[in-house]
């Protein structure tokens, strides 16, 4: 959750930190700090809230040297505060140390350091890693990597580790294990990074660390061994997305450019994995046969990825005929599913690194079964993981409140339905390429919908200083209802409720007042469910509910019914979802702008969650 960055080279390191902590800002901005190294003596700056604070900090007390470690804090283990800000130090300030994760027996470690006479500043489970060094080396240890490598076989837990040495300044130390990290590679300088877009401007090539490895960086190389000392052979890899992609380009926040770029994606989606006779291809080595014989998919994710999930569940038992579960990963791992090795199990995953979709892999391929993720981010822990991935291929998602990595995955899923159901042979060549001409509709359908921001803008700042909305949708826009109320509590902090339709009135009907906005998407195509959602909006304007209805171009009973209406194109019911959640992704921007809150980074939320 939080974020590291490093650099060795012979650059000023403070400016490079700072600024690839401001990339890297999305993953935690409870505090910020850095560690520089110059003449053999380390100097630090740290402050709490947002990255600006350090940077006014700098600017008063600057820091100077050209190799250095930078973190930004997503608080676990101790209140945000100046004391439990990275870097952590060891007692004589010879050590820095940053860390994404968490050291899971780190009490223990810090009673016996304790013992030892360690005295320890912060409430971080961080910091023993500093003193423990420290101690290897006072115990012995021969260099700063055979103390690292000791330290590192006593942590349980998680960690990607930042570590700079006084004694050794012409190298920066890295280490990762279950929390993701880089090795950026430039010309007489590296970097490390928890994640590519902290130095996307900087590079062009990267060593993805594995788990278990730890690395001593130099300005003019990188030697790479396990834990256990053994030298690994590193693998280079080309960074394939480009610096504009993590950079405003002229929208007031990411979230806003991420909304605008979902028909470009989709529509990219749709040339690479559909070819000009209309045959699918999902671009990876699962063959035809494996789909005409598998009878059970689960799909496992957390947050806006589980709303995909479900989703996908609705699509692929539809269309394919294969009986499908679809689960929250914190919870699956948890229960005792009963998982036969035949079963294909799908996690989605934006980031790929989200630790309970990471534990249910894992558990999964315990059991035998085969592992195809749904994925973003080339490298990462959960497509290593995997024995095939769907790529959704939407670059950098910046904004912590997931949005094109959502349509992308509803994309993934479509495609994926789609080229099941004509391997199996559940729908015909024919019908299939009806489905793929309606599908091809969907971005210039979701470009119209995002077109429509400023009416869009209008509504939510009408309803956005309630103190609560309920979100209704049916069968394949329940998910939908979902997600939108999810967006809505993220970044406009207003509870939110999604909820099946049907289930008003088993419940929420009892909160429907004159004061409570309900959104209501009703959408009209052939769906069998809209006149029982029609039903449900009556019961609520009966009650004097405030309603905003997500409407089909022509619907002009439902547009009777209120002011508040968002009319969207009448795409396929099947995919209707992929263009109805684009209003509801504005109608949550607009009403969190009206209430001012940072939209981009949401209070105590992270984009990569990375810990239980
Ligand atoms: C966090 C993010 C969400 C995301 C969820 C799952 O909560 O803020 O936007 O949906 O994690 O993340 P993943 O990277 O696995 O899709």
């Amino acid at each position: 959750m939080c974020g590291v960055v490093g650099y060795i080279g012979n650059k000023e390191a403070a400016q490079i930190l700072v600024d690839g902590l401001q990339r890297l800002e999305y993953r935690g901005y409870d505090s910020a700090g850095i560690a520089v190294l110059d003449d053999g003596k380390i100097s630090s700056g740290k402050e709490m809230g947002r990255l600006a604070n350090l940077e006014r900090k700098l600017e008063k007390n600057p820091v100077s040297g050209t190799r250095g470690i930078g973190h930004t804090r997503w608080a676990t283990h101790g209140a945000p505060s100046q004391a439990n800000s990275h870097p952590h130090f060891s007692s004589d300030g010879a050590i820095s140390v940053v860390h994404n994760g968490i050291i899971e027996n780190y009490a223990d470690l810090r009673d016996e350091l304790s013992e030892q006479g360690h005295t320890f500043l912060s409430e971080t489970d961080t910091e023993v890693v500093p003193h423990l060094i420290e101690q290897a080396l006072k115990d012995g240890a021969a260099s700063p990597a055979e103390a690292l490598r000791c330290t590192l076989q006593k942590l349980r837990g998680a960690y990607a580790l930042g570590v700079l040495f006084q004694c050794e300044p012409d190298t920066i130390y890295c280490a990762r294990l279950g929390s993701p990290l880089i090795i950026g590679l430039g010309e007489n300088e590296n970097f490390i990074a928890s994640d590519v877009p902290a130095i996307i401007n900087r590079i062009s090539e990267a060593i993805y660390l594995n788990d278990g490895e730890m690395a001593a960086i130099r300005a003019d190389g990188v030697e790479l061994c396990t834990v256990d000392g053994a030298a690994v052979i590193p693998e280079v890899k080309k960074i394939e997305f480009k610096a504009e992609d993590a950079e405003h380009a002229g929208f007031e926040t990411f979230m806003l450019k991420e909304i605008h770029e979902q028909p470009r994606i989709l529509r990219s989606m749709l040339e690479k994995h559909v070819s000009s006779d209309g045959t699918i291809d999902i671009g990876t080595d699962l063959s035809p046969d494996y789909f005409r014989k598998l009878n059970r998919i689960m799909i496992v994710s957390c947050g806006t990825a589980y709303h995909a999930g479900m989703y996908a569940k609705l699509l692929l038992e539809n269309l394919t005929g294969i009986a499908v579960e679809t689960d929250l990963a914190s919870e699956f791992r948890y229960r005792d599913p009963k998982i036969d090795p035949g079963t294909l199990i799908i996690p989605v995953s934006q980031s790929g690194e989200t630790a309970d979709t990471l534990a249910s892999i894992r558990m999964a391929k315990g059991w035998g079964c085969k592992i195809m993720a749904v994925c973003n981010v080339e490298g990462s822990s959960v497509v290593r993981e995997s024995d095939a991935t769907f790529f959704t291929n939407c670059g950098p998602e910046i904004g912590v409140a997931s949005t094109k990595a959502y349509t992308a995955q509803q994309m993934a899923f479509a495609l994926l339905s789609l080229y099941i159901a004509e391997v199996r042979g559940n729908l015909s060549r024919e019908r299939v390429q009806a489905y793929l001409k309606d599908l091809n509709e969907v971005p210039d359908a979701l470009h119209y919908v995002i077109q429509k921001k400023a009416e869009i803008q209008v509504i939510g700042e009408k309803h956005h200083d309630g103190p609560s909305s309920l979100y209704l949708g049916r069968r394949y826009n329940f998910p939908t209802a979902l997600e939108g109320a999810l967006k809505n509590k993220e970044i406009s902090y207003q509870h939110a409720e999604g909820y099946a339709a049907g289930e008003m009135k088993h419940g929420p009907i009892a909160l429907i007042n004159e004061a409570l906005p309900v959104i209501c998407i009703c959408t009209k195509t052939a769906d069998e469910v809209y006149e029982k959602m029609l039903s449900n909006i009556k019961e609520v304007e009966a009650r004097s509910g405030r309603i905003i209805a997500i409407v089909s171009e022509g619907d002009t009973e439902l547009s009777k019914l209120t002011d508040d209406v968002i009319v969207v194109p009448a795409v396929r019911d099947e995919f209707s979802p992929i263009v109805n959640v684009g209003a509801l992704q504005l109608l949550a921007y607009y009403a969190a702008r009206a209430r001012g809150t940072d939209i981009d980074k949401p209070r105590n939320l992270a984009k990569s969650v990375t810990v239980e």
